[in-house]
């Protein structure tokens, strides 16, 4: 039998029994690498989007989205004879994609344009606003993404109905291979087994049925009940960083305008979505055989009516009416639940899309009234309604954020329409880190201080570790790893961690504790190592005052694999969740393996592949899900016996020197 390495055996592993094997969803079963390797796109590896988007000249941008949208086309004619707010829901379920707990989703991403999420029931149509904007795309090429475009198109749409927006950043890079995302475990459009006990959610889903972007509008799986549906409202907005006002705001903000379309059912009248539909259609789907398929005979939701007496106007009418009348439920021409005034109120306020010769009563959703009737929900709205300065400023806000939330520091910013006001959910830091640090004297200092290796190893991994590639949150720079609620997560071993923070800030001259934090690291690394190690400094101390404890909190990994922490409440395979953890770290797989291999020796104080070549002579009964599938899976065990044989041990050390590297700056812009 093979020996027990001496590691293995004088670690402190408190989670290991947590380590054990759990059920794997049928999907997860086969690791899959593939989500590490870097495609290739068009555009090139040396494509520079900042300069090409810097040579953009937004009026003239401008001057061609707000002749799109006030040009109606004969094969998609526009209700009032404006795209506004179709485009501005085009934008919404782009950017509500966007979940806190994993940082997934958002208008960068750009999901809407690929399957699955282009054929989501929910995106019904919108295949039709992104292709108005092709002639714009097409004649600005590289200079502007999908995901800029469609979002200056959105605050296009709002300016052009009359709304003054809080301001626009460009900067998400153009997308050619959609994310991988999790999107929950149903088999069929609007499956619902995501909830359990009374209403409880899975993490890290924010919408309630697959294929919704949130809620499903006739209420809680179509159970017209207002107040039910504000608590899924909650729930869901919530899940995308959203408190009671905001939430307010934005749906009332968004359906000042527009309508629902349902003059008949779905069900019997459109085709396939655009992931199904036939090749001749050139990725647009939901062919409509209802009358002429568009204009008046337009089917989306099955929900049918507006809002307001004036749809392509911003103004105060959505809560007026909200709160202006009483409000029965009725079935629409589709047969979903809505709601129109009692005994006929309202009738012939609203104007026919298309024909100027009919008017309508207006029409709410279950998901409209619970803004009036939740306990939460129902003062801010009322308040919204008396103070129409109050509502805009709300709006505007809560749509800056919508729109830019997953873009990541403000640094990533780019264009002069960028607001200059700071806001706390940029995670901002202070821009200047002041003069060099004197490192030479500070690394002395540090390998005086009585610091062991992997104290000072650990608590810099714990600090940049925390990135996440998916909305560029998180990093070492900020130093927040000193401010809740970092500091007392379980995964950050708080009593250490605090200890070897109170050692460093006295230590401490002319540089941030940010900076310190991971120079210390790389000091540790390279007293391990035997060879030099990069610092480059430049961070700075983020205050507390500006960081939301509350959405920092979806930053705390539930496992880590790099430190062999799993979580009881991490609810998939230790070994899968490593993979993803690679993944928001923009690490391949060489860089995870040898990551996973040199902080598996670091935890004894040296820096070697003594790890991979112990698993490969056989894993002692202690080695957990993560070290095992480098033996067992078989790409990495393929990159386990590159880095166990006899003429690895320095390209080993120097790989995970370059790796570590890149690790402690991420985040940086
Ligand atoms: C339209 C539901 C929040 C903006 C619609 C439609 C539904 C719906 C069912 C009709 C689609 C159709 O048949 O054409 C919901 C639900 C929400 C919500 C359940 C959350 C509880 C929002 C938000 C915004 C927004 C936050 C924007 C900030 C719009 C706009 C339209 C629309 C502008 C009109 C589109 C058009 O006229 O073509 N919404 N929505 N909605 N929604 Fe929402």
């Amino acid at each position: 039998p093979a020996p027990t390495p001496s590691y293995y055996a004088s670690v402190e592993r408190p989670y290991s029994a947590s380590l054990e094997a759990r059920p794997a969803r049928a999907a997860e079963e086969r690791l899959d690498l593939r989500v590490l390797q870097k495609r290739p796109d068009p555009l090139g590896d040396d494509f520079d989007y900042p300069a090409a988007f810097g040579s953009l000249d937004l009026d003239e941008l401008a001057h061609d989205v707000d002749a799109v949208l006030t040009t109606s086309q004969d094969w998609w004619p526009a209700d009032f004879g404006h795209y506004g707010p179709l485009v501005v829901r085009m934008v919404w379920h782009c950017a509500g994609t966007y979940r806190v707990g994993d940082g997934r989703g958002g208008a960068s991403a750009s999901l809407q344009r690929f399957a699955p999420v282009d054929s989501w029931p929910d995106n019904r149509n919108l295949d039709k606003a992104r292709r108005l904007l092709w002639p714009v795309k097409k004649k600005y090429g590289r200079r502007i993404s999908w995901a800029d475009l469609m979002v200056f198109a959105g605050n296009r749409a709002l300016e052009t109905m009359g709304f003054r927006t809080f301001g626009y950043a460009g900067g998400r890079v153009d997308v050619f291979h959609p994310d991988d995302v999790d999107w929950g475990p149903e088999a069929g459009w609007l499956g619902d087994e995501r909830h359990t006990g009374v209403r409880t959610l899975d993490e890290p889903l924010a919408a309630d049925q697959l294929g919704l972007i949130y809620v499903n509008p006739e209420g809680p799986n179509t159970v017209p009940d207002a107040v039910a549906s504000a608590r899924d409202i909650r729930v869901t907005f919530r899940r995308m960083g959203f408190d009671d006002e905001e939430t307010v705001a934005l749906i009332a903000g968004g359906h000042t305008f527009g309508k629902t379309h349902g003059v008949a059912d779905p069900k019997y009248h459109l085709g396939p979505e655009p992931a199904r539909a036939d090749l001749a259609q050139q990725g647009l789907g939901w062919a409509n055989s209802y009358g002429t398929g568009n204009a008046g005979d337009t089917i989306t939701s099955g929900l049918d009516g507006a809002w307001t007496p004036t749809p392509t106007q911003w103004d105060n009418s959505y809560l007026e009416n909200l709160f202006g009348y009483e409000w029965d439920v009725a079935l629409s021409p589709a047969g979903l639940w809505q709601w129109v005034p009692r005994g006929g109120a309202g009738a012939g306020t609203v104007p026919d899309a298309h024909d100027p010769a009919k008017t309508h009563p207006p029409t709410f959703l279950t998901t409209d009234l619970a803004l009036r009737y939740d306990r939460a929900y129902g003062p801010i709205a009322r308040r919204f309604r008396d103070n129409p300065d109050q509502l805009a400023d709300a709006f505007a806000r809560a749509w800056f954020k919508l729109t830019h939330l997953d873009l990541g520091p403000r640094e990533r910013y780019l264009g002069p329409l960028v607001p200059p006001e700071p806001l706390i959910w940029q995670d901002p830091v202070p821009a200047d880190a002041g003069a060099a640090p004197d490192v030479a004297a500070l690394k002395q200092r540090i390998l005086d201080s009585g610091l062991t290796i992997p104290e000072l190893v650990e608590t810099a991994w714990a600090s940049a570790s925390t990135f996440r590639d998916s909305d560029k949150r998180g990093g070492s720079n900020g130093g927040r790893l000193r401010l809740e609620p970092q500091r007392s997560w379980a995964v950050n071993k708080p009593d250490q961690l605090d200890r070897v923070l109170r050692t460093l800030d006295a230590l401490r001259h002319g540089i941030s504790m940010a900076d310190l934090i991971v120079l210390a690291g790389c000091t540790a690394v390279e007293r391990a190592a035997g060879v030099p190690v990069p610092f480059t400094p430049g961070r700075t101390d983020a205050a507390p005052e500006w960081t939301d404890v509350a959405s920092f909190a979806a930053l705390e990994p539930l496992a880590d694999g790099f430190r062999n922490y799993l979580d009881p409440r991490a609810r998939r395979p230790a070994e899968h969740l490593l993979v993803d953890k690679a993944r928001q770290l923009t690490l391949t797989a060489t860089e995870m393996t040898v990551l996973v291999g040199g902080l598996r020796t670091l935890e004894h104080g040296v820096l070697s592949n003594a790890f991979f070549v112990d698993l490969l002579d056989g894993p002692p009964d202690t080695a957990t899900r993560v070290d095992l599938v480098f033996g067992s899976h078989g790409e990495l065990r393929a990159f386990a016996e590159a880095y166990a044989s006899d003429d690895a041990a320095e390209g080993f050390v120097r790989d995970f020197v370059v790796a570590w590297d890149k690790v402690m700056n991420l985040g940086r812009y």
